[in-house]
């Protein structure tokens, strides 16, 4: 089955709307002017409600049906920050911010939620309310997460939820997801390690804190090598080593890492920090030495509802191309994964052709996927809200 008609026609004017949030973008949850956009077309269109600053600079509308004997509501969410990355796709309608770029499609994601708000606005053809949220800080700053805290769903209780990711490298027009664990949880640490400073001729007179760090930084990779299920799905890398010393004769006071655990396994984040800690603290012990770990807890697991990405299947299945319904999980990570803790629900990776990968400075959000993904969440809102 095709995408809905009225999408098409409204192509153009969503288009415009993808290409000003792409000329005008903002990081983290400085997204001011972008929200204020959204909560203009927002009013425009006639939504019930338009409440903004949730989680300092998110937007939410409230959209309710012909009528709302069902009590039911459905949360449709939206990510709204850009990237510190220097755009360099040469498009028209490029970055006119130096340094900072949509190079992950979130300007695409609300502009087709703003799409498919209007449509919904015109027609109200459900039972129930739509809950539009479009949030901050998806790259790093755990903006879901500031508008739970924030009280999102305590005033606008939502049934089920549902957001979309654009995929390069999967076809335009197919929809992809699978129920259970999609994206990794994103945990980092840093380990201080201090043994004694001397000169690099007597290391009987030092504790030799470069040699500590290595031991230590080789016995760190036997965490997941060894303490894991091997069925199971965890990765440890330290990406940053350094020491103090600033010369080949000096045997140096301090060593730092800092490296990330991702993991599909929830249990396994808890496992990982616990043998992280141990680890460090009797490898730097054994030397004489001493380990301090800060560990820096990340995004969870986005992890889908069975229902709710057997729901999401369904939708996609009467406005795609092309639905795959048991993908591959991948490793990047999404703050999605707070809301979906919170609420049953999916979330689905829309094909966006063949461009460089998100976070890429030539990436590109493919516009012929705008109608896809608004008729996606107009069918959701069709579907699981049906009028009698
Ligand atoms: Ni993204």
């Amino acid at each position: 089955m095709p995408i809905k008609n009225r999408f098409a026609d409204m192509l153009p004017e969503i288009t415009g709307w993808r290409h000003y949030l792409h000329e005008n973008p903002e990081l983290l949850y400085e997204v001011h002017e972008t929200a204020a956009f959204v909560a203009d077309r927002l009013r425009a269109f006639g939504v019930d409600e338009v409440v903004t600053g949730v989680g300092r600079t998110g937007v939410v509308g409230i959209i309710r049906g012909k009528n709302t004997r069902s009590g039911r509501a459905i949360g449709l969410r939206a990510d709204m920050d850009a990237l510190p990355i220097h755009e360099a796709t040469g498009l028209p309608y490029a970055s006119k911010v130096p340094g900072k770029m949509h190079a992950c499609g979130h300007d695409g994601h609300t502009a087709m939620l703003l799409g498919a708000a209007k449509y919904l606005a015109e027609t109200r053809n459900f039972d129930g309310t739509v809950v539009l949220i479009f949030q901050p800080a998806e790259e790093g700053g755990a903006g879901a997460k500031a508008m739970i805290d924030d009280g999102l769903f305590d005033r606008f209780p939502v049934d089920e939820i549902y957001g979309i990711h654009n995929a390069p490298g999967i076809p335009v027009g197919t929809f992809v997801t699978r129920p259970g664990p999609l994206q990794a949880s994103s945990d980092d640490f840093e380990i201080i390690v201090r043994g004694k400073g001397g000169h690099a001729a007597e290391p009987h007179r030092a504790i030799d804190t470069t040699l500590v760090a290595a031991h230590l930084l080789i016995a760190l990779h036997s965490i997941v090598s060894r303490n894991v299920d091997p069925l199971k799905r965890v990765v440890l890398t330290v990406g940053t080593f350094s020491t103090d010393s600033g010369a080949s004769n000096i045997i140096p006071d301090e060593a730092r890492m800092r490296g990330t655990v991702r993991t599909l396994d929830p249990e396994y984040r808890a496992i990982a920090e616990a043998r992280v800690r141990e680890v460090a603290t009797h490898t730097a012990a054994a030397f004489g030495a001493s380990a301090e770990v800060i560990w820096d807890p990340g995004y969870p697991v986005t992890i889908n509802d069975p229902q709710g990405a057997a729901r999401a299947v369904d939708a996609a299945r009467a406005v795609a191309r092309d639905v795959i319904d048991d993908a591959d999980p991948i490793m990047p990570s999404e703050d999605f994964s707070y809301m979906l803790e919170k609420v049953p629900g999916a979330y689905v990776f829309m094909g966006n052709g063949d461009t460089p990968m998100c976070h890429h400075p030539q990436y590109i959000f493919d516009d012929e996927a705008i109608p896809y993904g608004c008729s996606f969440f107009a069918e959701l809102v069709a579907q699981r809200l049906p009028t009698a």
